[in-house]
């Protein structure tokens, strides 16, 4: 009789706890977003930015030169101007960036921002705070290099700087 009271007891004991555990997961998946895993911050950080395609706007001619830049230039901005509609906008220094911020301001910038075009924030919006703390770790890491971007020229100013243009071409054509 003592002995299956224990065993009532463990078996409620198991079921509570599992009740417990399945409310805990459920809330850790509805608040949490995708993450990716390495053996290191800095790892998860630096692939998130190759893949992420950071490179390509924020580092002087990675996409040119597909790929082909020296890790220790990589995130140092770009004077290339991007130009459009919005006027041009230039790919900032990301490891000065990084210098004037900490880790919670900008996994809020990360998360929040809306600024000019071609920065693609609606994308970058969506990161989860994990994806962004290791890319604010890996660009901490590179150290700063490198000068603080021009200024953005508003619309209908040529800039002084060499300029990529973004305005579509040929749109009437039937496609
Ligand atoms: C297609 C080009 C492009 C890509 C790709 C891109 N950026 Fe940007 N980014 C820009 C431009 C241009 C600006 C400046 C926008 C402005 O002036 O409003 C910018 C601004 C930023 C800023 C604000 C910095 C400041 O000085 O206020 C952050 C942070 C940033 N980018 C992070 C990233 C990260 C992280 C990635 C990769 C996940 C990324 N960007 C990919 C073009 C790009």
């Amino acid at each position: 009789m003592k002995n299956s009271k224990k065993i009532n007891l463990i078996y409620i004991t198991i079921l509570l706890s599992s009740i417990l555990l399945l409310v805990k997961c459920q809330t850790k998946s509805s608040n949490s977003r995708a993450y990716i895993e390495a053996n290191t911050q800095l790892e998860a950080g630096r692939y998130l930015v190759i893949i992420g395609g950071c490179n390509d706007c924020h580092t002087e001619e990675y996409a040119m030169k597909e790929g082909n830049v020296p890790e220790d230039e990589w995130l140092t901005g770009s004077v290339i101007g991007n130009q459009g509609p919005w006027g041009t906008t230039y790919a900032s220094n990301l490891r000065l960036f990084v210098q004037d911020i900490n880790e919670d301001d900008w996994v809020e910038t990360i998360q929040t921002r809306k600024s000019m075009p071609p920065m693609p924030w609606m994308n970058v919006n969506n990161m989860s705070d994990v994806d962004a703390r290791a890319i604010y770790k890996y660009l901490k890491s590179l150290g700063p290099k490198g000068e603080k971007m021009p200024r953005n020229v508003p619309p209908g100013k040529v800039p002084k700087t060499p300029y990529i243009s973004y305005v579509p071409l040929n749109m009437d054509v039937e496609h």
